[in-house]
């Protein structure tokens, strides 16, 4: 799609300190859904673009369009019963071990259809397209049947196809043990290796896998056959490391060249440099890190020494993190982790990008970059993660098509 914005401060995100100050107002030139000019503001600009729609941005930011790198958006039911559960005392890990948690989602989305599961996300999408985001990971992991995983990665991708969005797909199907494994997690994980990935990997269900590696999810030697048959299908690699304890499951990630290690709190130095030394990056999730009540910080300051990009997700999900809301997300990386907001906007902009492996077309607002992109009411990018519910997104482009925002 063609399209002309002129009158645009840039916070283009490209490498360095001026990716984050914004430009002189200037034009964006799109052909095709992909950037192909940058230019200073002139008279002559608009024409030689006579034929293209236009877009005058008066002088607001244009950020890239966020991108929220780690989502469990697609799920039936919600867990507020335990969240009231864990206000009286009870823990994450003993909601899980008495068959709550996980399995509870789990059951209440085996019994939804791939319509009803459509129907029941789309608020969450539209609730994250206001906060700016015109990427979304998304994840299965409530199914833990090959029918039922697959169903959930239908619907997520399908979700492309009612709204203006990206979506990716990371097959999560090693969640959690199911009920029918219970006490066999070597079983299920059988299962998952030489039923579920191959079958998802053939029919192009899913562009990554993803493992829950801690004491209620799977320990390391599940972790890695999982992430053997990911590489063996040609299927990125992700991971949910380190969030409740130190088992190792991020240094693993790195051992396969993970795209991601994600939540991380337990993280030590080694598992830093691990990932430091494999391009790894370091999805933190502070919206489960504030729901949980966690206390163990991420290992913010070496993650910075060590040079490793740090991504933000929602992980938008019924039991850690219910927040459709990546400027939220922002905000409370800022106030808990003591980010930067110039490193918040990072994590869900070109961090995130790498974070589901498209950083070369996603991410950033540069010539030969895929034209997603967020319009803001706002005067300097600082107040996407200072302020919410005021400095709104007033509109967003999604592969060259501009969208007016209520
Ligand atoms: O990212 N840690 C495991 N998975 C999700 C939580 C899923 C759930 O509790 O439903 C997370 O926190
Ligand atoms: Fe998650």
């Amino acid at each position: 799609m063609n399209l002309i914005l002129t009158n645009a401060k840039l916070v283009s995100m490209v490498d360095g300190t001026s990716g984050y100050d914004p430009s002189n107002p200037c034009s964006i030139v799109i052909e095709n859904g992909v950037i192909t000019h940058l230019l200073p503001e002139c008279a002559t600009t608009l024409d030689t673009y006579v034929s293209f729609p236009h877009l005058d941005c008066k002088g607001a930011i244009v950020t890239p369009g966020f991108i929220d790198p780690h989502t469990h958006l697609v799920f039936a039911g919600n867990r507020a019963e335990e969240f009231e559960a864990r206000l009286q005392g009870e823990s994450y890990e003993s909601i899980a071990q008495r068959g709550g948690g996980i399995n509870s989602t789990v059951q209440a989305t085996r019994t939804a259809s791939v319509e009803s599961l459509i129907t029941l996300a789309l608020p969450r999408l539209d609730s994250l397209i206001k906060s700016g985001c015109t990427s979304v990971e998304i994840k299965s992991g409530y199914g833990l049947t090959l029918e039922d995983e697959a169903k959930m990665l239908v619907a997520a991708k399908s979700l492309e196809q009612h709204r203006r969005i990206r979506i990716t797909t990371t097959l999560l199907a090693a969640h959690a043990v199911p009920v029918e494994f219970r006490n066999d997690a070597d079983g299920y994980i059988e299962y998952v290796v030489s039923t579920i990935i191959p079958y998802v990997a053939e029919h192009k269900l899913a562009d990554a896998v993803d493992v829950f590696c801690e004491s209620i999810g799977f320990n390391l030697q599940q972790t890695e056959r999982v992430f053997k048959a990911a590489v063996d299908h040609g299927l990125a690699i992700k991971g949910h490391t380190e969030q409740l304890s130190n088992l190792g499951g991020t240094q693993l990630a790195a051992q396969y060249q993970a795209l991601s290690a994600d939540h991380i709190e337990y993280l030590d130095e080694a598992g830093v440099l691990a990932i430091a030394q494999s391009g790894t990056v370091a999805t933190l999730l502070p919206g489960a890190f504030y729901f949980l009540r966690e206390t163990q910080l991420p290992p913010i300051q070496a993650l910075r020494l060590h040079k490793v990009p740090m991504a933000l997700g929602s992980d938008l999900n019924p039991g850690t993190s219910p927040f459709a809301d990546l400027r939220l997300t922002m905000n409370m990386a800022c106030t808990l982790f003591r980010l930067t907001p110039e490193e918040a906007l990072r994590g869900v902009t070109c961090h995130a990008a790498q974070a589901i492996g498209q950083q070369d077309t996603l991410g950033k607002v540069a010539v030969g970059y895929t034209a997603d992109l967020a319009i803001w009411d706002i005067a300097h990018p600082s107040e996407l993660s200072y302020q919410l519910g005021m400095g709104e997104l007033k509109h967003r482009v999604v592969n060259g098509v501009i969208e007016d925002v209520h």
